[in-house]
């Protein structure tokens, strides 16, 4: 094998192909870009010097640094220049056909001691090493979407690749300041094969029209701290991509979830591939970075927040210092008879206490973290009484939140059935901001939902509508990303810590699939999971998640 890998050739000058291009010739390397054709290079030159003019516009990059990276590059049509090339990394279309006649011509282009990489997302390596006549030389070399700006990169060995030649590629990977993985030859490796399902299941959600594109996108975005929405980031990648690994991914799991949707078919069909086409599930020439449209609803003027904790005294400060006029009720003794005919109401967690009977506090099933809502020692249940009460006196002129599962179950059976109830989720801050999702239930008046809607977002919140469903937007979005990472362990083919590793470095996430499952808690993620399963029978959580839910044993040391 080559002793040092320093002239480097990239065939296959698009999106990836001229990341990959720069990224070498930044360290340093001599590289050749080659495309199939002189006009294809010279898109390709364009693409280069387009990210290295940016980076000198940004203050990044001096421009005698950009011209000795541009001066390392030989833009060429001709495969017979690569004669003395050291490396050779293939990311041309993914067709297997035309990486073998690649391949093949390389045999008798490059020395026998030259190694083949390619960058591919969705073949498999193995066909692509067994098709050449030195196949201990092939391995794969995956990086990430914008690739000078993604660390990640998968090495993939395949069971005839040279050790010595993964170990060189992992090295050349470090040197040049990326984070390498290495991992064995399957569908979607590590990245993509979480990645994809995730984006094919919001995807297929947003097809269901019961969420919208931005609502979608903020919930993933803002709601669970991610660089990206599913949307805007299967546009980055380009929907053809996208489809390409579903496929692949359903190939080998035959999982319904990994299935291509119907929409993402059809729009690679119409050829809206995203932003490399300027139109995907946005219109990049017309509304390029467009937010959520917050609804033409008005804030309400009155609302009721009843219930004990931070959330219910948050929720009201907020309403409050947004001009809304709040009842606060947070004594379970209190007459709630004024919160008739008030336009919102907001059950907001039950008493922090016991109930009267046990002096509060003092119930067997209440630990510190949990309303007193199933009162062992009395039999009573403390919310459920006390958010009865709350109902007996609404009517249809009161929209509901409940903010949990104890006050949805409260009013069961206990509410005229003229009252529109929503749940409400408010989740945790992140760079993004708050989000508050709520749940649109059969029947709900269009009105009434704007008004939620702008009241949630005149309160500062990110409001993110979904359907009235188990996990709503975000968790179901979160639960099933972190049930896949679990599976994947489980099936011994990547360890927690080279996911989080490849889903920090390869997808920008600002904490790795794991780290986000233990700060949660296994039981958590397991019991939501086991809502959103008993609706929907293709979520099986994982045996192992279910060990550590039973075990309370965190994932990561
Ligand atoms: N080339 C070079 N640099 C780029 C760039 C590009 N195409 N796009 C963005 N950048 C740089 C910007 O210049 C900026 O640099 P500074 O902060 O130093 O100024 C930095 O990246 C951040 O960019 P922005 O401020 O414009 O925007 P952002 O903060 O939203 O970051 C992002 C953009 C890096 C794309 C970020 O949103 C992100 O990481 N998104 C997730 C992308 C992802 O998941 N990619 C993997 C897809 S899967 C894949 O690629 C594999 C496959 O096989 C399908």
């Amino acid at each position: 094998m080559v002793s040092h890998i320093n002239k480097v050739a990239v065939i296959g000058l698009g999106t990836m192909g001229a990341g990959i291009v720069e990224v070498f010739a930044k360290a340093g390397h001599e590289v050749y870009a080659v495309d199939g054709s002189t006009e294809l290079a010279e898109r390709g030159k364009g693409f280069v010097t387009k990210s290295l003019d940016r980076a000198v516009a940004k203050g990044k990059l001096a421009e005698a640094d950009r011209d000795a990276t541009l001066a390392r590059i030989t833009f060429t049509a001709e495969l017979a220049d690569l004669a003395d090339a050291d490396l050779v990394v293939e990311a041309v279309p993914e067709r297997m056909e035309i990486k073998h006649l690649i391949f093949t011509a390389l045999d008798d282009i490059v020395r026998p001691d030259a190694v083949l990489a390619s960058n591919t997302s969705s073949l498999l390596l193995t066909e692509i090493a067994a098709g050449t006549a030195h196949p201990e030389r092939v391995v794969g070399m995956h990086f990430f979407n914008p690739a000078p700006v993604l660390a990640l990169v998968e090495v993939i060995e395949t069971v005839l690749a040279d050790p010595q030649v993964v170990t060189a590629v992992r090295e050349l990977a470090l040197n040049l300041g990326k984070r390498p993985v290495v991992v064995g030859d399957r569908a979607g490796f590590v990245a993509n094969a979480l990645l994809i399902p995730y984006l094919a299941r919001a995807i297929a959600l947003y097809q269901t029209g019961k969420v919208s594109r931005e609502d979608l996108d903020n919930a993933a975005r803002v709601g669970i701290g991610l660089p990206m929405g599913p949307l805007t980031l299967s546009d980055l990648v380009g929907l053809d991509v996208v489809r390409e690994v579903c496929e692949v991914m359903y190939d080998a799991t035959k999982r319904p979830s990994d299935a291509s949707p119907a929409l993402l078919k059809q729009l690679v069909l119409a050829g809206r591939l995203g932003r490399k086409t300027g139109r995907g599930f946005y219109d990049y020439a017309a509304d390029a970075g467009a937010g959520a449209a917050d609804g033409t609803g008005e804030m309400t003027a009155a609302a009721a927040v009843v219930g004990q904790g931070e959330l219910a005294g948050q929720l009201a400060d907020l309403l409050a210092k947004a001009g809304v006029s709040v009842t606060s009720i947070d004594d379970p003794a209190a007459d709630v008879t004024a919160l008739a005919g008030s336009p919102l109401v907001i059950l907001a967690g039950g008493p922090d206490a016991g109930c009267d009977a046990c002096g509060g506090g003092e119930c067997a099933t209440a630990d510190d973290d949990a309303d007193a809502t199933d009162c062992a020692c009395c039999g009573d249940d403390a919310a459920s009484t006390w958010f009865a009460q709350v109902a007996a006196v609404l009517d249809e002129r009161s929209v509901v939140l409940t903010t949990d599962e104890e006050s949805e179950f409260a009013l069961t059976g206990t509410l005229s059935a003229q009252v529109t109830v929503l749940p409400l989720r408010v989740h945790l801050p992140t760079k993004g901001g708050q989000v508050a999702e709520f749940g649109i239930p059969l029947g709900a008046a269009s009105q009434q939902l704007a008004m939620v809607r702008a009241t949630l977002a005149g309160a500062g919140f990110v409001p993110v509508a979904g359907p009235a469903r188990p996990g709503v937007v975000v968790d179901a979005l979160l639960f099933q990303h972190l049930n896949d990472a679990v599976a994947m362990v489980d099936s011994g083919y990547a360890t927690p810590q080279d996911i989080d590793t490849a889903m920090t470095a390869g997808c920008g996430y600002p904490a790795g699939l794991f780290a986000i499952l233990d700060e949660l808690g296994a039981s958590a993620v397991a019991d939501g999971l086991l809502e959103q399963a008993a609706i929907d029978p293709s979520i099986v959580p994982s045996p192992l998640l279910l060990e550590h839910a039973a075990t309370g044993e965190p994932f990561l040391a």
